[in-house]
């Protein structure tokens, strides 16, 4: 699997203690990688990252991506091989409430990570997360391509466009000779062990465990729904052509990747509300749609996905049938059975060995 690229290698990790960062952690500490997180706080509660115990099983340390002396002291004291920038303020609707400190994380944030990578000798590959939403949304029915326009009304979409153009100028102008490394920017991920808030699977999460209606700010939005694992395989397997493991046709140093489901899953976020509730029997479904108004949010959405498969022969495992029922399991097991950290430690990993066999399955290269 990522052309066992992986084994020994040191990863410094940025917002480990986050819902992607906690997937990416126990997958890359199962592959044999020595993984150090860097988070300023574990940002929900509950949260994957502690309820898996992952603070035994990673380099767990805390600060803040906007202190520019912290990241730099803790990349050099760790000197990994690779870097997966993921911490954000990753929230659209917070970043209404707190636009300044949305746009340091995000935008000088990612810059302090391009500033410790230029010093600190042993990184040879980064890979770097923005978002869907860094792409000016023209609320058309065609995916984004890596080459249209990067913008973003919003705070949260316009700070990860910033983070964009950012690490594309360090790429550029310091990176030529350096680390080899990429952007990505994947759409809007389900899975187990989110409880951020303002998001629909959490959300219903919350209601659903304590008898709610959950309430849905925008049932009729569609966006390109995938199960966490997807993007997180695409960022391991761009990993591995940036650490030079795997080769391909085209150069992918310095490229933008597109990480999202297959072309016909862009389901409306009440077709999640119900997929997910069906999975969920005997607790109330209904939609609250009060509440939300004069909020700016997109309703259209969609990733073009070519450039990742005619790159880096990577496309998406799952259906949105499956990608429901990953999700909807690993909630009913963490509210109603075992939730030991052992237990959901366990339950994580067999997640991720099963999305695994069935990449393998269906003849995907990264899961060889
Ligand atoms: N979840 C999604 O649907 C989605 C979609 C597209 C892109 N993304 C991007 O993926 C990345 C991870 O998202 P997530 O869903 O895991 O978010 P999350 O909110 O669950 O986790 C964010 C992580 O960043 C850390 N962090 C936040 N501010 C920080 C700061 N100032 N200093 C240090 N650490 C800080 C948090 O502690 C946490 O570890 C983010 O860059 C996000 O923008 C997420």
């Amino acid at each position: 699997m990522f052309a066992d690229c992986y084994k020994g290698k040191r990863v410094f990790l940025t917002g480990h203690t986050g819902f992607k960062g906690s997937w990416l952690s126990a997958w890359l500490t199962s592959l044999g990688a020595t993984v150090c997180g860097f988070a300023d706080t574990v940002p929900t509660k509950p949260a994957h990252f502690e309820a898996m115990g992952l603070g035994g099983h990673v380099r767990d340390l805390r600060g803040d991506i906007r202190d520019r002396d912290a990241v730099v002291r803790a990349m050099r004291e760790f000197h990994p091989d690779v870097v997966f920038h993921l911490a954000a303020q990753a929230l659209v609707r917070k970043s209404y409430d707190v636009p300044a400190a949305t746009f340091e994380a995000n935008v000088m944030g990612t810059l302090n990570v391009l500033e410790a990578m230029r010093a600190c000798p042993s990184v040879q590959a980064g890979v770097f997360i923005t978002s869907d939403k860094c792409y000016r949304n023209d609320e058309w029915v065609w995916g984004y391509r890596e080459t249209d326009h990067l913008g973003g009304s919003d705070p949260y979409s316009a700070s990860k466009g910033c983070a964009e153009i950012v690490a594309h100028s360090y790429f550029d102008s310091f990176f030529k000779n350096g680390p080899a490394c990429a952007t990505t920017r994947a759409g809007n991920v389900i899975g187990g062990g989110d409880w951020a808030l303002d998001r629909i699977v959490p959300d219903c999460a919350r209601a659903w465990s304590s008898g709610q209606a959950v309430q849905i700010r925008s049932p009729w939005a569609t966006r390109p729904w995938q199960l966490v694992l997807e993007p997180l395989s695409g960022y391991l397997w761009l990993g591995a052509y940036l650490l030079g493991a795997q080769s391909g046709p085209f150069p992918v140093r310095g490229e933008a990747y597109n990480f999202g489901p297959a072309a016909d899953v862009n389901n409306t976020v009440a077709e999640v509300v119900e997929a997910l509730a069906a999975y969920w029997p005997g607790f109330r479904s209904e939609m609250d749609t009060s509440g939300h108004a004069g909020m700016k949010e997109c309703t259209l959405l969609k990733l073009c996905c070519d450039k990742a498969l005619a790159h880096l022969n990577w496309k998406a495992t799952l259906t949105f049938d499956e990608t429901i029922r990953y999700t909807a399991e690993w909630y009913r097991e963490f509210y109603t059975g075992n939730a030991s950290p052992a237990a959901i430690l366990a339950l994580t990993l067999s997640q991720i060995a099963d999305y695994t066999a069935a990449a393998r399955e269906r003849g995907h290269a990264w899961a060889r």
